[in-house]
Protein backbone atom coordinates (compact mmCIF):
# COMPACT_ATOMS: atom_id res chain seq x y z
CA UNK A 1 0.00 0.00 0.00
CA UNK A 2 1.57 3.81 -1.22
CA UNK A 3 2.18 5.98 1.67
CA UNK A 4 0.78 9.53 0.84
CA UNK A 5 3.22 11.00 3.24
CA UNK A 6 6.11 13.93 3.06
CA UNK A 7 8.88 12.15 1.21
CA UNK A 8 6.02 11.24 -1.45
CA UNK A 9 5.23 14.88 -1.88
CA UNK A 10 8.53 15.71 -1.91
CA UNK A 11 9.63 14.17 -5.66
CA UNK A 12 10.28 17.14 -8.13
CA UNK A 13 8.81 15.90 -11.53
CA UNK A 14 10.39 17.77 -14.22
CA UNK A 15 7.51 19.53 -16.04
CA UNK A 16 9.16 21.95 -18.72
CA UNK A 17 8.62 20.75 -21.82
CA UNK A 18 5.33 19.32 -21.15
CA UNK A 19 3.72 22.02 -22.98
CA UNK A 20 2.47 23.60 -19.15
CA UNK A 21 1.63 26.43 -18.98
CA UNK A 22 2.80 27.03 -15.26
CA UNK A 23 6.65 26.12 -16.73
CA UNK A 24 6.81 26.06 -20.75
CA UNK A 25 4.20 29.72 -20.22
CA UNK A 26 6.87 31.58 -18.35
CA UNK A 27 8.92 33.11 -21.12
CA UNK A 28 6.25 34.78 -22.61
CA UNK A 29 3.85 35.59 -19.11
CA UNK A 30 7.34 37.42 -16.87
CA UNK A 31 10.41 37.39 -19.62
CA UNK A 32 11.94 34.82 -17.21
CA UNK A 33 11.99 31.49 -18.64
CA UNK A 34 13.95 30.28 -15.49
CA UNK A 35 11.67 31.50 -13.37
CA UNK A 36 10.46 29.13 -10.82
CA UNK A 37 6.42 29.25 -11.03
CA UNK A 38 4.10 29.93 -8.46
CA UNK A 39 1.61 31.39 -10.18
CA UNK A 40 -0.73 29.14 -12.42
CA UNK A 41 -3.83 27.19 -10.17
CA UNK A 42 -2.01 23.86 -10.49
CA UNK A 43 -0.21 21.52 -8.81
CA UNK A 44 4.11 20.64 -9.21
CA UNK A 45 2.93 17.50 -7.74
CA UNK A 46 1.81 14.52 -9.91
CA UNK A 47 -2.28 13.32 -9.68
CA UNK A 48 -3.25 9.77 -7.38
CA UNK A 49 -1.33 7.06 -9.01
CA UNK A 50 -4.66 5.16 -9.27
CA UNK A 51 -5.69 7.37 -12.07
CA UNK A 52 -2.45 7.28 -14.04
CA UNK A 53 -2.72 3.33 -14.01
CA UNK A 54 -6.72 3.44 -14.97
CA UNK A 55 -5.63 5.72 -17.89
CA UNK A 56 -2.94 3.52 -18.79
CA UNK A 57 -4.48 -0.04 -18.92
CA UNK A 58 -7.52 1.90 -21.30
CA UNK A 59 -5.02 3.60 -23.46
CA UNK A 60 -3.20 0.60 -24.36
CA UNK A 61 -6.35 -1.07 -25.51
CA UNK A 62 -5.71 1.77 -28.37
CA UNK A 63 -9.09 1.93 -29.78
CA UNK A 64 -10.50 4.94 -28.50
CA UNK A 65 -14.48 4.95 -30.81
CA UNK A 66 -17.55 6.09 -29.43
CA UNK A 67 -18.27 5.71 -25.99
CA UNK A 68 -21.17 5.67 -23.50
CA UNK A 69 -21.32 6.85 -19.66
CA UNK A 70 -20.50 4.83 -17.30
CA UNK A 71 -22.96 3.97 -14.58
CA UNK A 72 -19.99 4.96 -12.22
CA UNK A 73 -19.55 8.39 -13.19
CA UNK A 74 -22.43 9.77 -11.21
CA UNK A 75 -22.28 7.22 -8.17
CA UNK A 76 -18.58 8.05 -7.79
CA UNK A 77 -19.56 11.99 -7.83
CA UNK A 78 -22.55 11.45 -5.33
CA UNK A 79 -20.29 9.26 -2.82
CA UNK A 80 -17.32 11.44 -3.05
CA UNK A 81 -19.57 14.82 -2.25
CA UNK A 82 -21.18 12.24 0.76
CA UNK A 83 -17.60 11.20 2.41
CA UNK A 84 -16.08 14.39 2.28
CA UNK A 85 -18.38 17.00 2.81
CA UNK A 86 -21.65 15.30 4.34
CA UNK A 87 -23.05 16.95 1.03
CA UNK A 88 -26.18 14.54 -0.33
CA UNK A 89 -26.90 14.79 -3.46
CA UNK A 90 -29.12 12.65 -5.81
CA UNK A 91 -27.01 11.30 -8.90
CA UNK A 92 -29.56 12.69 -11.87
CA UNK A 93 -28.72 16.76 -10.34
CA UNK A 94 -25.19 16.37 -11.77
CA UNK A 95 -24.51 17.43 -15.19
CA UNK A 96 -20.75 17.18 -17.02
CA UNK A 97 -19.58 20.32 -18.10
CA UNK A 98 -16.58 21.01 -19.73
CA UNK A 99 -15.09 23.35 -17.19
CA UNK A 100 -16.39 25.06 -14.10
CA UNK A 101 -15.78 28.52 -16.18
CA UNK A 102 -18.89 26.77 -18.81
CA UNK A 103 -21.08 26.19 -15.76
CA UNK A 104 -20.37 29.88 -14.73
CA UNK A 105 -20.77 31.24 -18.48
CA UNK A 106 -23.93 28.70 -19.17
CA UNK A 107 -25.49 29.57 -15.56
CA UNK A 108 -25.43 33.61 -16.59
CA UNK A 109 -27.33 33.29 -19.59
CA UNK A 110 -29.76 31.13 -17.85
CA UNK A 111 -30.20 33.46 -15.18
CA UNK A 112 -29.80 36.74 -16.49
CA UNK A 113 -30.91 38.78 -19.25
CA UNK A 114 -28.23 41.21 -21.37
CA UNK A 115 -27.76 44.24 -19.72
CA UNK A 116 -28.70 43.02 -16.46
CA UNK A 117 -25.88 43.54 -13.56
CA UNK A 118 -23.97 40.28 -12.59
CA UNK A 119 -21.91 40.61 -9.23
CA UNK A 120 -18.46 40.05 -8.64
CA UNK A 121 -16.54 40.67 -5.74
CA UNK A 122 -13.14 41.31 -6.20
CA UNK A 123 -9.96 40.70 -5.15
CA UNK A 124 -10.93 37.41 -7.39
CA UNK A 125 -10.09 35.27 -9.93
CA UNK A 126 -9.57 37.27 -12.96
CA UNK A 127 -11.84 35.59 -15.59
CA UNK A 128 -14.87 36.25 -12.86
CA UNK A 129 -14.28 40.47 -13.62
CA UNK A 130 -14.27 39.89 -17.62
CA UNK A 131 -17.17 37.14 -18.10
CA UNK A 132 -20.12 39.36 -17.40
CA UNK A 133 -18.57 41.77 -20.07
CA UNK A 134 -18.48 38.86 -22.41
CA UNK A 135 -21.95 37.98 -22.17
CA UNK A 136 -23.72 41.19 -22.29
CA UNK A 137 -24.22 41.84 -18.88
CA UNK A 138 -22.96 44.80 -16.74
CA UNK A 139 -20.84 43.70 -14.28
CA UNK A 140 -21.07 44.89 -11.09
CA UNK A 141 -18.68 44.95 -8.12
CA UNK A 142 -18.76 44.73 -4.93
CA UNK A 143 -15.04 44.82 -3.30
CA UNK A 144 -14.34 42.36 0.00
CA UNK A 145 -13.66 44.53 2.51
CA UNK A 146 -10.45 43.79 4.41
CA UNK A 147 -11.28 44.02 8.58
CA UNK A 148 -9.15 43.14 11.91
CA UNK A 149 -10.61 39.72 11.46
CA UNK A 150 -9.69 38.92 7.94
CA UNK A 151 -11.46 39.28 4.62
CA UNK A 152 -15.52 39.42 4.83
CA UNK A 153 -17.99 40.24 2.44
CA UNK A 154 -19.56 43.41 2.28
CA UNK A 155 -23.57 42.70 2.73
CA UNK A 156 -24.34 46.44 2.95
CA UNK A 157 -23.27 47.48 -0.21
CA UNK A 158 -24.44 43.98 -2.13
CA UNK A 159 -27.88 45.34 -0.85
CA UNK A 160 -27.42 48.48 -2.57
CA UNK A 161 -26.23 46.42 -5.61
CA UNK A 162 -29.29 44.32 -5.56
CA UNK A 163 -31.83 47.59 -4.83
CA UNK A 164 -29.69 49.00 -8.18
CA UNK A 165 -31.35 45.52 -9.77
CA UNK A 166 -28.34 43.48 -10.25
CA UNK A 167 -29.93 40.15 -10.95
CA UNK A 168 -27.03 37.90 -9.93
CA UNK A 169 -24.30 37.12 -8.55
CA UNK A 170 -21.03 35.00 -9.06
CA UNK A 171 -19.58 33.28 -5.82
CA UNK A 172 -16.16 32.16 -5.37
CA UNK A 173 -16.40 29.74 -1.98
CA UNK A 174 -13.70 29.18 -1.27
CA UNK A 175 -12.35 32.48 -2.10
CA UNK A 176 -9.66 32.71 -4.98
CA UNK A 177 -7.37 34.23 -3.87
CA UNK A 178 -8.03 35.75 -0.53
CA UNK A 179 -8.82 32.22 0.79
CA UNK A 180 -11.24 32.51 2.64
CA UNK A 181 -13.56 29.27 3.17
CA UNK A 182 -16.93 31.23 3.88
CA UNK A 183 -18.21 30.31 7.08
CA UNK A 184 -22.11 28.76 6.55
CA UNK A 185 -23.50 31.81 8.76
CA UNK A 186 -21.95 34.11 5.95
CA UNK A 187 -23.77 32.05 3.29
CA UNK A 188 -27.03 32.23 5.07
CA UNK A 189 -26.63 35.82 5.07
CA UNK A 190 -25.81 36.19 1.35
CA UNK A 191 -28.39 33.56 0.61
CA UNK A 192 -31.73 35.66 2.09
CA UNK A 193 -30.00 38.94 0.87
CA UNK A 194 -30.12 37.43 -2.77
CA UNK A 195 -33.58 35.69 -1.54
CA UNK A 196 -35.41 39.20 -0.91
CA UNK A 197 -33.96 40.74 -3.81
CA UNK A 198 -35.03 37.24 -6.06
CA UNK A 199 -31.30 37.28 -7.45
CA UNK A 200 -29.90 34.46 -8.60
CA UNK A 201 -26.51 32.64 -7.47
CA UNK A 202 -24.05 31.22 -9.51
CA UNK A 203 -21.46 29.31 -7.06
CA UNK A 204 -17.66 28.28 -8.30
CA UNK A 205 -16.67 25.72 -5.58
CA UNK A 206 -13.63 24.40 -7.35
CA UNK A 207 -11.71 25.03 -4.33
CA UNK A 208 -14.05 22.79 -2.05
CA UNK A 209 -11.88 20.17 -1.40
CA UNK A 210 -8.82 21.98 -0.68
CA UNK A 211 -9.53 22.65 2.85
CA UNK A 212 -7.13 23.22 5.27
CA UNK A 213 -7.54 21.73 9.29
CA UNK A 214 -10.15 23.97 11.24
CA UNK A 215 -12.52 24.81 8.68
CA UNK A 216 -15.56 23.14 7.50
CA UNK A 217 -16.75 23.83 3.93
CA UNK A 218 -20.29 24.20 3.72
CA UNK A 219 -21.76 24.03 -0.41
CA UNK A 220 -24.60 26.55 -0.46
CA UNK A 221 -26.66 23.76 -2.75
CA UNK A 222 -27.13 22.61 1.31
CA UNK A 223 -28.69 25.81 1.94
CA UNK A 224 -32.16 25.42 0.28
CA UNK A 225 -31.19 27.23 -2.73
CA UNK A 226 -32.24 24.94 -5.51
CA UNK A 227 -34.51 27.28 -7.13
CA UNK A 228 -32.29 29.80 -7.16
CA UNK A 229 -28.73 28.33 -7.79
CA UNK A 230 -25.83 26.32 -9.83
CA UNK A 231 -23.20 25.10 -8.29
CA UNK A 232 -19.90 24.17 -10.55
CA UNK A 233 -17.35 21.95 -8.73
CA UNK A 234 -14.45 19.72 -10.47
CA UNK A 235 -11.94 16.85 -10.12
CA UNK A 236 -9.67 18.55 -11.90
CA UNK A 237 -8.67 21.35 -9.04
CA UNK A 238 -9.07 18.52 -6.27
CA UNK A 239 -6.51 15.36 -8.32
CA UNK A 240 -4.40 17.97 -10.38
CA UNK A 241 -6.20 17.03 -13.61
CA UNK A 242 -6.72 20.42 -15.69
CA UNK A 243 -5.39 19.35 -18.72
CA UNK A 244 -8.30 16.84 -19.02
CA UNK A 245 -10.69 19.16 -18.94
CA UNK A 246 -14.20 17.90 -17.52
CA UNK A 247 -16.51 19.45 -14.48
CA UNK A 248 -19.66 18.47 -12.94
CA UNK A 249 -22.80 20.83 -12.15
CA UNK A 250 -24.75 20.34 -9.57
CA UNK A 251 -28.82 21.25 -10.62
CA UNK A 252 -31.28 19.36 -8.18
CA UNK A 253 -33.76 21.57 -9.71
CA UNK A 254 -35.14 19.80 -12.97
CA UNK A 255 -37.12 22.66 -14.51
CA UNK A 256 -33.40 24.77 -14.39
CA UNK A 257 -31.07 21.96 -14.69
CA UNK A 258 -33.21 20.68 -18.13
CA UNK A 259 -32.86 24.40 -19.54
CA UNK A 260 -28.78 24.28 -18.06
CA UNK A 261 -28.46 21.21 -20.61
CA UNK A 262 -30.33 22.63 -23.34
CA UNK A 263 -28.55 26.14 -23.49
CA UNK A 264 -25.29 23.72 -23.46
CA UNK A 265 -26.14 21.67 -26.18
CA UNK A 266 -26.78 24.57 -28.19
CA UNK A 267 -23.47 25.78 -28.31
CA UNK A 268 -22.34 21.89 -29.55
CA UNK A 269 -21.26 21.34 -26.29
CA UNK A 270 -19.57 17.86 -25.51
CA UNK A 271 -18.29 17.53 -21.58
CA UNK A 272 -15.59 15.41 -21.20
CA UNK A 273 -14.27 12.35 -23.06
CA UNK A 274 -13.49 8.51 -22.15
CA UNK A 275 -10.37 10.09 -20.18
CA UNK A 276 -11.36 12.64 -18.77
CA UNK A 277 -14.57 10.72 -17.56
CA UNK A 278 -12.18 7.96 -16.60
CA UNK A 279 -9.64 9.98 -14.76
CA UNK A 280 -12.24 11.60 -12.62
CA UNK A 281 -13.82 8.62 -11.53
CA UNK A 282 -11.23 7.25 -10.64
CA UNK A 283 -9.95 10.22 -8.34
CA UNK A 284 -13.53 10.04 -7.23
CA UNK A 285 -13.31 6.54 -6.03
CA UNK A 286 -9.56 5.94 -5.08
CA UNK A 287 -8.05 9.30 -4.51
CA UNK A 288 -9.29 9.92 -0.57
CA UNK A 289 -5.88 8.97 0.85
CA UNK A 290 -3.88 10.69 -2.00
CA UNK A 291 -6.04 13.90 -0.94
CA UNK A 292 -5.68 13.80 2.70
CA UNK A 293 -1.85 13.55 2.59
CA UNK A 294 -2.26 16.50 0.26
CA UNK A 295 -3.94 18.29 2.78
CA UNK A 296 -1.53 17.55 5.66
CA UNK A 297 1.97 18.46 3.18
CA UNK A 298 0.00 21.81 1.93
CA UNK A 299 -0.67 22.38 5.64
CA UNK A 300 2.93 22.14 6.30
CA UNK A 301 3.58 24.33 3.03
CA UNK A 302 1.56 27.01 4.40
CA UNK A 303 2.81 26.90 7.94
CA UNK A 304 6.37 27.47 6.53
CA UNK A 305 5.16 30.57 4.20
CA UNK A 306 3.84 32.15 7.10
CA UNK A 307 7.41 31.42 9.25
CA UNK A 308 9.70 32.52 6.70
CA UNK A 309 7.38 35.47 5.74
CA UNK A 310 7.41 36.41 9.38
CA UNK A 311 11.04 36.36 9.65
CA UNK A 312 12.76 37.44 6.54
CA UNK A 313 9.56 39.96 5.17
CA UNK A 314 8.69 42.44 7.40
CA UNK A 315 6.01 44.43 6.32
CA UNK A 316 4.73 41.45 3.87
CA UNK A 317 1.46 40.41 5.19
CA UNK A 318 -0.46 37.21 4.04
CA UNK A 319 -4.19 36.28 4.53
CA UNK A 320 -5.38 33.85 6.68
CA UNK A 321 -5.32 30.80 4.29
CA UNK A 322 -8.18 28.79 5.44
CA UNK A 323 -8.89 26.93 2.06
CA UNK A 324 -7.48 26.61 -1.43
CA UNK A 325 -3.32 26.61 -2.21
CA UNK A 326 -3.02 30.02 -3.30
CA UNK A 327 -1.69 32.19 -0.64
CA UNK A 328 -2.46 36.16 -1.23
CA UNK A 329 0.11 38.07 0.12
CA UNK A 330 0.04 41.84 0.89
CA UNK A 331 3.24 43.73 -0.56
CA UNK A 332 1.74 47.28 -0.06
CA UNK A 333 4.25 48.60 2.07
CA UNK A 334 6.54 47.97 -0.51
CA UNK A 335 4.75 49.16 -3.78
CA UNK A 336 1.27 49.28 -4.99
CA UNK A 337 2.62 49.77 -8.53
CA UNK A 338 0.28 47.45 -10.33
CA UNK A 339 3.35 46.11 -12.56
CA UNK A 340 6.66 47.02 -10.01
CA UNK A 341 5.88 43.51 -7.50
CA UNK A 342 5.39 40.90 -10.26
CA UNK A 343 8.32 42.50 -12.41
CA UNK A 344 10.41 42.34 -9.39
CA UNK A 345 9.68 39.07 -8.64
CA UNK A 346 10.48 37.33 -11.66
CA UNK A 347 13.45 39.58 -12.35
CA UNK A 348 14.21 37.79 -8.70
CA UNK A 349 13.10 34.42 -10.47
CA UNK A 350 10.30 33.72 -9.05
CA UNK A 351 6.66 34.33 -10.92
CA UNK A 352 4.09 35.18 -8.80
CA UNK A 353 0.27 35.31 -9.57
CA UNK A 354 0.20 39.44 -10.54
CA UNK A 355 -2.17 40.74 -8.12
CA UNK A 356 -3.63 43.89 -10.36
CA UNK A 357 -4.73 41.05 -12.71
CA UNK A 358 -7.55 40.05 -9.81
CA UNK A 359 -7.69 44.18 -8.51
CA UNK A 360 -5.35 43.37 -5.95
CA UNK A 361 -2.47 45.49 -6.85
CA UNK A 362 0.49 45.55 -5.07
CA UNK A 363 -0.69 41.81 -3.89
CA UNK A 364 0.86 38.57 -5.56
CA UNK A 365 -0.82 35.40 -5.58
CA UNK A 366 1.51 32.36 -4.33
CA UNK A 367 0.90 28.82 -5.17
CA UNK A 368 2.41 26.33 -2.52
CA UNK A 369 1.01 22.93 -4.36
CA UNK A 370 5.07 22.39 -5.21
CA UNK A 371 7.65 20.22 -3.12
CA UNK A 372 8.44 22.15 0.06
CA UNK A 373 11.89 22.29 -1.55
CA UNK A 374 10.46 24.26 -4.58
CA UNK A 375 8.20 26.59 -2.19
CA UNK A 376 11.59 27.12 0.15
CA UNK A 377 13.86 28.25 -2.75
CA UNK A 378 11.48 30.85 -3.82
CA UNK A 379 11.61 32.52 -1.16
CA UNK A 380 15.01 32.47 -0.63
CA UNK A 381 15.50 34.25 -4.28
CA UNK A 382 12.69 36.80 -3.35
CA UNK A 383 14.09 37.44 -0.07
CA UNK A 384 17.76 37.79 -1.61
CA UNK A 385 16.06 39.95 -3.54
CA UNK A 386 14.09 42.17 -1.30
CA UNK A 387 16.25 45.20 -1.04
CA UNK A 388 16.10 46.42 -4.35
CA UNK A 389 11.94 46.15 -4.17
CA UNK A 390 12.19 48.46 -0.95
CA UNK A 391 15.02 50.61 -2.87
CA UNK A 392 12.35 51.61 -5.48
CA UNK A 393 9.66 52.50 -2.63
C1 LIG B 1 -11.99 29.87 -8.74
C2 LIG B 1 -11.67 29.15 -10.02
N1 LIG B 1 -12.65 28.86 -10.88
C3 LIG B 1 -12.41 28.20 -12.03
C4 LIG B 1 -11.14 27.82 -12.38
C5 LIG B 1 -10.90 27.15 -13.69
O1 LIG B 1 -11.59 25.94 -13.70
P1 LIG B 1 -11.95 25.25 -15.06
O2 LIG B 1 -10.67 24.91 -15.72
O3 LIG B 1 -12.76 24.05 -14.68
O4 LIG B 1 -12.78 26.26 -15.80
C6 LIG B 1 -10.08 28.09 -11.50
C7 LIG B 1 -8.71 27.70 -11.85
O5 LIG B 1 -7.76 28.14 -11.29
C8 LIG B 1 -10.36 28.76 -10.29
O6 LIG B 1 -9.39 29.04 -9.41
Amino acid sequence: MMRFDAAYFDRQVERRGTLCEKWDGLGRSYGNPDALPMWVADMDIPCPPAVVEALKARVEHGIFGYTMECPEDRQSVVDFLAARHAWHVEPESLVWSPSVLSTLKVAIQLFTEPGDGVIVQPPIYPPFLSIPESLGRRRVLNPLRRTEDGWKMDLENLEDCLRDGAKALMLCSPHNPVGRVWSREELEQLVALLRRYDAKLIADEIHHDLIMPGHTQTSVMTLGVEDMAIVGISATKTFNLAGLEFSTAVIPDAGLRQRFIQTMQAYGSCAGNLLSRMAQRTAYQQGIPWLEGLLAYLDDARRMLREVLERDFPGVEMSDLQGTYLAWLDFTAYTQDPQRLWQWAAQAGVAVGKGHEFMGPGFARFNLACPHAQLLESLDRLHAALPQLRESR
